[in-house]
């Protein structure tokens, strides 16, 4: 292709990029085109373009989005399909950036926009690594939380100082801007899990971090709906266990024990109703148990240990099959480790908990391949 002076032209006009935002979006069509012309406002000089990462949004956020990139090209759309989750999002987003500034912020308007420049000045200091939009120093505020929320987020953040090896004072905040290799470097070590990816990648390097703090108010959101629910401080407890314990242990056979023990509880509820209560043969109290509990634990580790990859509708049918077939498999050989040490004469308990250890590992292990796996 020959390049015309026209095209030449249209180059030179084109600012280098120096900065990316990178804002997760789900259902954020009412959001997205305001968040666009605020950064224009507050960037216009600096070279700058937005990728909104978008998990396929069901109200059309990325369609919207590719349109607008349409008009112009420093939005862009980074359209994510049968996946979900705000940490990844984010990670996938700071790797197609261009800049080698990255800027994270909510696409709901929530985060205060006009700290912007002040976060990117602490940049000309070469030895910043990092830096934390804070609700909790000079300037900041949490805005009109209701006292449930502040007292989640202050325990939360209590929490999160365990695990932190650099002091901040908001590790829980979704708004902070960092040199996009910092990215690079955390990549090996981060977990993904949930929605907290600022604690995963401090947490994830293996040196103490620069980290300035820019106070901002959070906003009121006008457009749309939040998306914590409850499961959210599930996944931080899970995102926890990982930076502490996950080294030995993965978590999610954490989170799929977590619900085998639930479901021990399901199981004798269950059992107790028809064999103590209902007075049914204790056969069939445990034969129902068992099948109550195996497709509560189902639905349980499809919801919690598997919401990245959430089975949906007819796939459900399917998955819960094959989840029964492989817990029965592992229930037998339950049994059959224990009987075996105990007719080698092994203690009773010890011989159970040898069973109960050895299905566990046998039923996450085939679940994770059968009903989970792709
Ligand atoms: N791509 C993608 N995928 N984006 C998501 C997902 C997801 O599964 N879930 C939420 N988002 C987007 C939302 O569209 C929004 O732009 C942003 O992530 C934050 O989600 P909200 O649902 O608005 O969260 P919030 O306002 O309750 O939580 C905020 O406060 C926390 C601090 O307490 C967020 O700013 C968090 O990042 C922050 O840590
Ligand atoms: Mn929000």
């Amino acid at each position: 292709m020959t390049v015309t002076t026209e095209t030449k032209d249209a180059m030179a006009s084109v600012r280098p990029i120096r900065v990316s935002i990178v804002s997760p979006t789900y259902n954020e069509r009412g959001n997205v085109g305001e968040l666009a012309r605020r950064l224009d406002a507050v960037l216009g000089a600096t070279g700058w373009e937005v990728i909104f990462v978008d998990d396929d949004s069901p109200d059309g956020t990325a369609a919207l989005v590719h349109e607008m990139g349409r008009a112009d090209p420093r939005v862009r759309c980074l359209h994510r399909v049968g996946r979900r989750g705000l940490s990844s999002a984010v990670v996938e987003g700071a790797l197609a950036a261009s800049g080698d500034l990255v800027v994270v912020i909510d696409a709901d308007l929530q985060h205060d926009e006009t700290i912007i420049p002040k976060m990117l000045v602490h940049f000309d200091d070469a030895a910043v690594d990092l830096v934390v939009g804070s609700r909790h120093v000079e300037g900041g505020g949490l805005g009109e939380w209701g006292a449930a929320r502040v007292g989640i987020s202050q325990f939360a953040t209590v929490l999160a100082k365990f695990v932190l090896k650099a002091d901040i004072s908001d590790p829980m905040s979704g708004f902070f801007a960092f040199r996009r290799d910092l990215m690079v470097e955390a990549l090996p070590n981060l977990s993904s899990i949930g929605f907290k990816i600022l604690l995963d990648m401090i947490t994830s390097v293996n040196r103490r971090l620069t980290v300035r703090e820019v106070g901002y108010v959070f906003r009121n959101r006008i457009e749309g709906e939040s998306k914590l629910d409850n499961k959210v401080i599930w996944d931080f407890l899970m995102l926890l266990a990982d930076k502490s314990v996950g080294r030995y242990i993965p978590v999610r056979f954490l989170s799929f024990s977590a619900v085998g023990t639930v479901g021990l509880v399901v199981h004798f509820a269950v059992l107790t109703l028809m064999f103590k209560l209902m007075g049914l043969p204790f056969f069939w109290g445990q034969t129902a148990a068992t099948f109550v509990a195996m497709t509560t634990n189902f639905l349980m580790n499809n919801e919690l240990t598997y919401s990245d990859r959430k089975l949906r509708g007819r796939a459900m049918l399917k998955g819960w099959a094959s989840f029964v077939a492989a817990c029965s498999i592992g229930a037998v050989a339950n049994v059959g480790v224990a009987e075996f040490l105990y007719a080698g004469d092994a203690e009773w308990a010890l011989s159970a908990l040898a069973g109960i250890v050895v299905g566990t590992v046998w039923n996450y292990v085939a679940t994770a391949w059968f009903t989970w796996g792709r």
